[in-house]
């Protein structure tokens, strides 16, 4: 039987396929995926393709889902760090291009991976490769925060996640925690519990009409660092009304146009998408994302600190998951409940051997 994927199939529409299995080029490892993690991307471009049509024709046919967890099978003849049957997660351009983790078997370059520790599951390692390449980009090139293994100094300055529960909080928080620096994040106060335990400092309720005044009053109106984590028109001005006098700088995970007057013009907003950390250039809704050799440098270093510290010494804590019943299969409903924003403080992850039709052999 050929192995199967799950792939964008035309307008709004995702669907398993059958097809060859992927061969790694020089360069590649071919891995045997045992669990996938979902993010908001995926469903987001499965949305731009029901709504725009031109891209329902440039996006089918590409499999979904960019976390994966499995064994590796083969590698490429120049390829140096992993072997056949080493247990390894890292993250794919799924979505944007053909190699994407809903998928029994996909190839990837070795630089954005890192080997899973015995004790750790195959479900929690499939959700970190996005959250934890973006969160070390956002913080390390976008916030110059000092990295935790080349600057001894620690960063003491306040950073503020809003967002704090999301898959992309819970990371943020926890490496921006190893720089050093005093974390403080927004979440519903049912998350304030889960948000500490990844490190915060202090959790606001953004519900709160008050979070305003509370934030200025903790940081003594000295907060000029803020990961935007759920940006929207609403987020980023309240994100503004929380920095410094002096000004500062938001990262937005997403495109939010704040080039209005109701936002404030020391405020520097920035985006980026991970995936520039890829050889080739991308689209994503209206934007053409060029691919950045200086990200590229900055992450694959970033995952060989994963590989060697982070994972095998437990420096991360792994983001709550609830497997999505029936694996591939299920993944028309976990999308569903990710549109209808039902995700609180924990990650889909699906078992490819719980797909009908799928045997786990190893
Ligand atoms: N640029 C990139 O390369 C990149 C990479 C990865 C992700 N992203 C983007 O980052 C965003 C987050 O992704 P994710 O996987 O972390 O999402 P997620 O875990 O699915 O986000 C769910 C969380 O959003 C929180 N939330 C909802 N509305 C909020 C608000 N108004 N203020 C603060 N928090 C709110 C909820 O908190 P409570 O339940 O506590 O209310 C919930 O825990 C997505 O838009 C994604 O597309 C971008």
């Amino acid at each position: 039987m050929m192995p199967k994927s799950l792939r964008i199939l035309g307008a709004g529409k995702i669907g398993i396929q059958e097809g060859k299995k992927p061969q790694p080029n020089d360069h590649q490892i071919l891995i045997k995926v045992v669990a996938c993690g979902q993010n908001p991307l995926d469903v987001g471009v499965v949305g731009i393709t029901a709504n725009i049509s031109e891209f329902a024709d440039f996006y089918t046919g590409n499999t979904i889902g960019c976390d994966f967890a499995g064994i590796v099978e083969s590698t490429g003849s120049l390829t140096t760090r992993f072997q056949p049957g080493d247990r390894v997660a890292g993250f794919v351009p799924g979505n944007l291009q053909d190699q994407g983790a809903f998928a029994e078997f996909l190839v990837t370059e070795e630089a954005f991976s890192a080997r899973i520790p015995d004790d750790v599951s195959f479900e929690q390692a499939a959700t970190i490769g996005v959250a934890a390449s973006t969160a070390a980009i956002s913080l390390y090139s976008h916030l110059n925060l000092p990295r935790r293994r080349k600057d001894p100094n620690p960063f003491k300055e306040f950073i503020l996640v809003n967002g704090g529960s999301s898959a992309m909080g819970t990371m943020v928080i926890q490496i921006a925690k190893m720089s050093g620096a005093k974390v403080i994040a927004l979440a519903s106060s049912k998350n304030f519990g889960l948000v500490q335990s990844y490190g915060a400092d202090k959790v606001f309720d953004y519900h709160d009409p008050n979070a305003v005044t509370l934030i200025k009053n903790y940081t003594d109106n000295a907060l000029e660092l803020v990961v935007n984590c759920v940006p929207t028109t609403e987020t980023c001005r309240l994100i503004c009304d929380c920095i410094s006098p002096k000004g500062g700088k938001c990262v937005n995970l997403v495109q939010v146009d704040t080039s209005g007057a109701e936002f404030r013009k020391d405020v520097k907003f920035s985006l980026f998408m991970a995936f520039q950390v890829f050889n080739e250039a991308f689209v994503l809704g209206p934007e053409l994302y060029a691919p950045s050799q200086e990200l590229r440098e900055l992450l694959a270093d970033f995952w060989q600190e994963m590989d060697e510290d982070l994972l095998p010494k437990k420096l991360l804590k792994f983001h709550q998951l609830k497997i999505i019943q029936g694996g591939l299969e299920g993944v028309v409903e976990s999308h569903r409940q990710m549109r209808d924003q039902r995700i609180s403080g924990w990650k889909f992850v699906a078992r490819i051997s719980d797909t009908p039709g799928v045997t786990l052999l190893h």
